[in-house]
């Protein structure tokens, strides 16, 4: 059976191809006087905090708001993070390179995820997957990725653009939905899953009025 890497350089999870070096001192949590926080983040980070009994489960939105800040989740957007929460940058990349939403490396600002699940790769998800990361191959404000079901499958086949849900797409959406998020105006307003109305009246949203989606609402 041949085996199929789920990154470019073969290894089957982020940061298992990187090895330790027991010589290093540990990285130690982050010493407030000499760190500097962002105020955004800083709140970001202690808004997260003030919502669990243990503040450390705050990890997960506190790296999403340091991802948003610095584009991913560098070693500097880490030692921010640990400052404000008090942990160890260890623990904070134990959780950034376990969870693939979290960037570990430099990425475009756009992220298009296009699903390549079953419901999704029946109507056509490997042509879109590859028409989408053609179209956008040389433009590197663009982070195409593959995805597993993005719980969506009935606008299949579909993607997530910066967090907005579009589909059901064809190939011909393509250069509209790179246009759009280029831009910065709402991502394909017709085929957001956020303005479809659903059978149950009393379930549609009056304020999302169509065409009034804007981007990044739906995170
Ligand atoms: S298979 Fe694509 S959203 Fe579920």
């Amino acid at each position: 059976m041949t085996p199929v890497p789920r990154l470019g350089d073969d290894a089957r999870a982020s940061g298992w191809d990187r090895s330790a070096d027991p010589e290093k001192d540990p990285a130690l949590i982050p010493d407030p006087a000499t760190t500097d926080v962002p105020a955004q983040l800083r709140k970001a980070i202690e808004d997260a905090m003030a919502r669990y009994p243990d503040s450390r489960s705050a990890a997960i939105p506190a790296l999403h708001a340091a991802q948003e800040l610095h584009g991913w989740c560098s070693p500097e957007a880490i030692e921010q993070v640990a400052c404000v929460m008090q942990v160890t940058p260890a623990y904070l990349d134990s959780v950034a390179s376990f969870y693939d939403m979290l960037e570990n490396h430099p990425v475009g600002r756009h992220s298009v995820y296009v699903c390549t699940n079953i419901s999704c790769s029946l109507r056509g998800a490997d042509a879109l997957l590859a028409a989408i990361g053609e179209a956008a191959a040389d433009d590197a404000d663009f982070n195409v990725r593959s995805f597993e079901c993005l719980g969506a499958c009935d606008i299949a086949p579909m993607a997530s653009v910066d967090g907005v849900y579009v589909g059901p797409l064809s190939i011909d959406d393509v250069p509209q939905l790179l246009d759009d998020a280029r831009s910065g105006r709402p991502v394909l307003p017709d085929k957001q899953l956020a303005t479809r109305l659903v059978a149950d009246p009393r379930a549609n949203s009056q304020q999302f009025p169509p065409h009034a989606v804007e981007q990044g609402s739906s995170r």
